[in-house]
């Protein structure tokens, strides 16, 4: 077996989980790096996270990059990798459809055909809204043929993040087949934090949430009790990509990495209220409304909500069966979701870098 693998946005938070899962059962990572000068306090946090920091190497390369940057000795480095995760994108809202397609869409297509000129399996990070059918066609994606939809349309619709996420799925999805090579995808729910230590970056969606609540600034729960955010805990996350890479009969599968247990999302606001000792909202606000004041200048700063978070929380429930089949195969076990969401608010509340108060 190959015990190399190449990872992009290994920095980042899945990332992390990701190093961590892989040095602890041995495998050697090369990572992509903007600023390789960063490695040596990413193999600290990877250690300090439960893998081995010592099996980590880097090359230079960026995804905005013509051929990602790679010069000739980076590409003999990376040449033997069994795997070459792809995790690495930019992750804001408010992205321009620009921005957000150079880095998401073509540098994807760029890591995409690496692996395929070298034999590798890619596994890519898509996004739990790709399972959402009905959310795909609403904005805009031709099912039949989604190679035909009109991106300049779904970018206006979705904002450039989601947007560029959607696109560089169907078009990668397309080039590897075109390319007759190996392609895994994971869809993720929204990032949950380390089901035991809470660890989470404050830059994640769910951590935003959580310091909105705690900032008093979430007097009212989005949505009806039907609304839900589905989540899944990173360290589940990095453990079931790890299990789908080298797993042969995922070659040319969609997982969707989802725990179907997550609570509505008023009995997540009033376990996170719980863990951070401030007052859980109680009243309703429709989607629609908040859509409405978010489009008022200043209310989105005010706030410290995006519209663009809004699409995350929604009604749909998932077909989960493939997954739970997958997990059980794999033996892996669901960590308990609500004392995941307690955890990660502690580690909010506690993180000297996070600016979460507790009640
Ligand atoms: N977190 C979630 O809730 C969630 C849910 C569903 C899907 N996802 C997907 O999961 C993936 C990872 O998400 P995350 O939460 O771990 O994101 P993150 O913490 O924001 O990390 C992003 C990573 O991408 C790297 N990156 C950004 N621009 C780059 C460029 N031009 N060239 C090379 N590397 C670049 C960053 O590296 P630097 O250190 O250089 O900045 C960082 O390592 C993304 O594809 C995201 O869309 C995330």
């Amino acid at each position: 077996m190959h015990k190399h693998c190449l990872v992009t946005g290994g920095s980042g938070f899945i990332g992390q989980h990701l190093l961590a899962v892989l040095t602890r059962k041995g495998y050697s990572v090369t990572l992509l790096m903007r600023q390789p000068q960063a490695l040596s306090a990413l193999r600290l946090q990877i250690n300090q996270l439960g893998g081995d920091g010592e099996l980590l190497a880097a090359v230079t390369g960026d995804l905005a990059r013509a051929d990602l940057g790679l010069d000739a000795a980076a590409r003999e480095q990376i040449r033997d990798v069994a795997v070459v995760f792809h995790l690495g994108a930019q992750f804001a809202w408010g992205l321009s459809a620009g921005q957000a397609r150079q880095v998401n869409v073509e540098g994807a297509l760029a890591v995409a055909e690496l692996a395929a000129q070298q034999g590798s399996r890619l596994l890519m990070v898509g996004g739990y809204m790709l399972a959402n059918h009905g959310h795909l066609q609403r904005v805009g994606i031709d099912l039949a043929n989604p190679l035909n939809t009109d991106w300049d349309r779904l970018y206006r619709r979705t904002g450039g993040y989601e947007g560029s996420k959607l696109e560089a799925h169907f078009r990668v999805v397309a080039a590897m087949r075109e390319l007759n090579a190996e392609l895994t995808v994971v869809h993720p729910a929204t990032v949950c934090g380390h089901s035991q230590s809470g660890h989470i970056l404050p830059a994640q969606p769910l951590a935003g949430l959580i310091e909105n609540l705690s900032g008093g600034r979430l007097s009212a729960i989005p949505g009806s009790t039907a609304h839900w955010l589905p989540l899944v805990t990173v360290d589940f996350l990095a453990a079931l990509m790890v299990a789908a890479a080298f797993d042969v009969h995922q070659a040319g599968q969609e997982i969707l990495a989802l725990d179907a247990h997550t609570p509505n999302l008023q009995g997540m606001l009033q376990l996170l209220a719980q863990a951070l000792r401030v007052p859980a909202p109680s009243r309703h606000v429709s989607i629609g409304l908040l859509r409405t004041l978010l489009k008022v200048p200043g209310v989105p700063r005010l706030l410290r909500t995006d519209a663009e978070s809004l699409d995350f929380i929604q009604t749909t429930r998932f077909d989960t069966a493939a997954t739970e089949a997958f997990v059980q195969r794999h033996q892996l076990t669901w960590p308990d979701i609500g004392q995941a969401l307690q955890a990660t608010a502690g580690y909010l509340a506690s993180a000297p870098s996070a600016a979460v108060k507790q009640g």
